[in-house]
């Protein structure tokens, strides 16, 4: 027989039957007498014992093995010797006792054992195939194929079809720079790697499929970090004839549905919304951490005539995008606690978001007795003080924070402060997963250095049908009136993190080239990049909207881990190298010579 099962489907219920196992040495102990392994496959561990009494020509062989080499043995099940139980283990009651060994294949010393913490990352890159042998990255791996097969077979029922789109093909402006490949008989030309199927998959719904999705490699030649990789994948997804209501509640049955599937958990539905401008007023980032129980505070209006300079500068700064002035406050109860040292190190965690300085007020005591303290205290007049208390709801025992700047400065800086204090100060609620959408964001935003403006989501978004009359028109005021457009967009954030994001997409062509000319796209560009498109909307174009997951953040989050690369098989590097493979390497002249290429980097030395 090949083999008659996994080694961790052993149980009790076995005892007194043959079976046949194939699988790794994990360890082998040698008791002088007896040998024992602890025989290793995908699915877990099971103790086999080697007798000398028993079997001794089994036995024999049994010890050449050392750590990792492959084997397939037989035996029977037989319950563990009392006190030999190992209650933490599943297969932890029984033993299998071999009378069969095959020696399938040896292994070299391994460069790191398979059970040591700590092991470099760089490490684990280079020899990835073990590494992916350790229980956790096996746990991982297998909880990311529940999730994919959970959402296949609920788009399936609920009537999607499964469609691929191409992977050559021309640059989809997503935002980030396109990673091209060039044309072996189109000389000169190139294809890019798409950066979502965002356009494909609107003209499959032009074309009356109705219900798309695809588990789709996407592909971003950005900066990279814990939450970035230049290959992702994305649960994509697009539906015609709906409303965003349509297409988020579908995204609320997939969410509920894995969380049973994969996590046996029953995740309370519907989940809350927010609208755009609310989650800047109170959290100040358009992904807030629902767990941390902070909110920001905007005391702008009472800080106009304070005598505290720098506040009553911000207080009155006007501006469009971003540039008019904000005094906000974070309130942390019970952080009167926090030392100077604290302080200081928040001081310079939101001069890296812009802040000049981190302004404080700690609540020892009421103010009408000398009870704040603070080194701008004394710039505050007594209905001043009474504001701040009534904006924050502030109490004895409490520290104010402020931001006072443009109101971009203020709402990262404090919006990336709340999050850091409450994690620091353990001030997580116990929900250990906290969904949040956010919607209605601003249509368009302003690109300072190119001077012009640009899609928030991508320029395919439908404007707000109560905003549109703000896109006609043009003169002094059509900055503030494009600013105040706002999006059929969505976001789905998990803890602070965006999990997915869609919309209702443009499926009128006038306002398709509309758009495009807001965006500073002239016509002739419109139509070498995007023709195909703006031809298909010509030819009976079904209202239409989707949405897409990053598969790889949604399953790092729900696991617990601090980065997508511990979900993901072959991961590249903050470089975006392959240490396995040494991709992306150099190559040989004559395949450069054939796709019309020269290389001008100088290698150094
Ligand atoms: P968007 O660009 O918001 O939308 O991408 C959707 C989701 O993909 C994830 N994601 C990433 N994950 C890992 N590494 C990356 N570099 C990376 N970039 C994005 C995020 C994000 O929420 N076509 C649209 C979707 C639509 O409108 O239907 C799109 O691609 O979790
Ligand atoms: P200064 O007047 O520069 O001595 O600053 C007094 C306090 O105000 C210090 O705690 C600074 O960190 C803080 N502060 C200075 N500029 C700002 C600002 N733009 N926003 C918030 N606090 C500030």
């Amino acid at each position: 027989m090949n083999r008659s099962g996994y080694c961790n489907e052993i149980r009790e219920g076995h005892i007194g039957q043959r079976v046949t196992l194939c699988g790794w040495v994990n360890r082998r102990r040698d008791h002088g007498g007896v040998i024992f392994i602890d025989l290793r496959d995908r699915t877990g561990l099971v103790q086999v014992v080697f007798s000398p009494e028993r079997h001794p020509a089994v036995h024999q062989q049994a010890h050449e093995l050392r750590s990792e080499y492959v084997v397939r043995l037989s035996g029977e099940v037989a319950r563990r010797p009392q006190e030999t139980e190992n209650p933490r283990l599943p297969t932890g009651m029984i033993e299998v006792h071999v009378d069969h060994l095959e020696l399938l294949n040896a292994a070299q010393p391994l460069p790191f054992q398979l059970d040591e913490e700590g092991v470099g990352e760089m490490t684990r890159l280079q020899y990835r195939f073990l590494d992916l042998r350790r229980p956790p990255m096996q746990k991982n791996l297998q909880f990311r194929h529940r999730v994919t097969q959970t959402v296949r077979s609920v788009l399936d029922e609920a009537g999607f079809l499964e469609i691929e789109t191409p992977m050559l093909t021309r640059s989809t402006p997503e935002g980030a720079r396109d990673y091209l490949v060039p044309s072996r008989v189109n000389p000169g030309q190139f294809y890019a790697l798409p950066q979502s199927p965002q356009l494909f998959k609107q003209l499959l719904m032009i074309a009356g499929y109705d219900r798309y999705f695809q588990v789709a490699r996407c592909f971003r030649d950005e900066d990279l970090r814990a939450d970035r990789q230049p290959e992702f994948t994305q649960i994509d997804l697009e539906m015609s004839f709906v409303t965003a209501e349509d297409v988020m509640a579908v995204a609320e049955q997939l969410m509920g549905e894995v969380f049973q599937e994969a996590m046996h958990q029953t995740l309370p539905l519907p989940i809350p919304r927010l609208t755009y401008a609310e989650a800047m007023a109170r959290y100040g980032l358009d992904a807030p951490d629902m767990r941390i129980p902070l909110e920001l505070t905007d005391i702008t209006d009472a800080m106009r005539h304070t005598g505290f300079k720098v506040f009553a500068q911000a207080a009155n700064q006007t501006g469009n995008r971003g540039e008019h002035g904000l005094v906000k406050v974070l309130r942390v109860p019970g952080g009167a606690q926090l030392t100077r040292k604290q302080i200081d190190e928040y001081t310079e965690f939101v001069a890296i978001y812009g802040a000049k300085g981190l302004a404080w007020i700690k609540l020892n005591g009421p103010w009408q007795e000398d009870g704040w303290q603070s080194p701008i205290v004394k710039f505050f007049s007594a209905q001043e003080k009474e504001a701040m208390m009534a904006a924050t709801g502030a109490q004895i025992g409490d520290i104010l924070f402020f931001g006072a700047d443009r109101a971009s400065i203020v709402n990262e800086s404090l919006g990336r402060l709340r999050v850091k204090v409450g994690k620091e100060l353990n001030m997580l609620n116990d929900t250990a997963f906290s969904f949040v959408w956010v919607t209605e964001f601003p249509l368009l935003d302003w690109d300072n250095e190119a001077r012009r403006h640009v899609a928030v989501h991508h320029p395919f978004t439908a404007p707000m049908v109560e905003d549109v009359h703000r896109l006609e028109g043009s003169g002094v005021a059509e900055d503030q009136r494009l600013d105040e457009v706002r999006s059929q967009a969505y976001d789905l954030v998990l803890n602070g993190t965006e999990v997915g994001g869609g919309s209702i997409r443009i499926h009128d062509p006038q306002m398709q080239q509309k758009m495009l000319a807001l965006l500073g796209i002239e016509a002739a560009e419109a139509e070498e990049k995007f023709g195909f498109l703006l031809k298909a909307l010509e030819f009976g174009a079904p209202p239409h909207g989707g949405l897409a997951f990053g598969l790889d953040r949604l399953v790092a989050i729900l696991l617990g881990v601090d980065s997508i690369r511990d979900v993901i098989a072959f991961p590249k590097t903050q470089k975006a190298g392959c240490l396995l493979t040494q991709a992306p390497s150099s190559v040989d002249p004559l395949q450069l010579r054939e796709l019309y290429l020269r290389s001008t980097h100088q290698p150094k030395g």
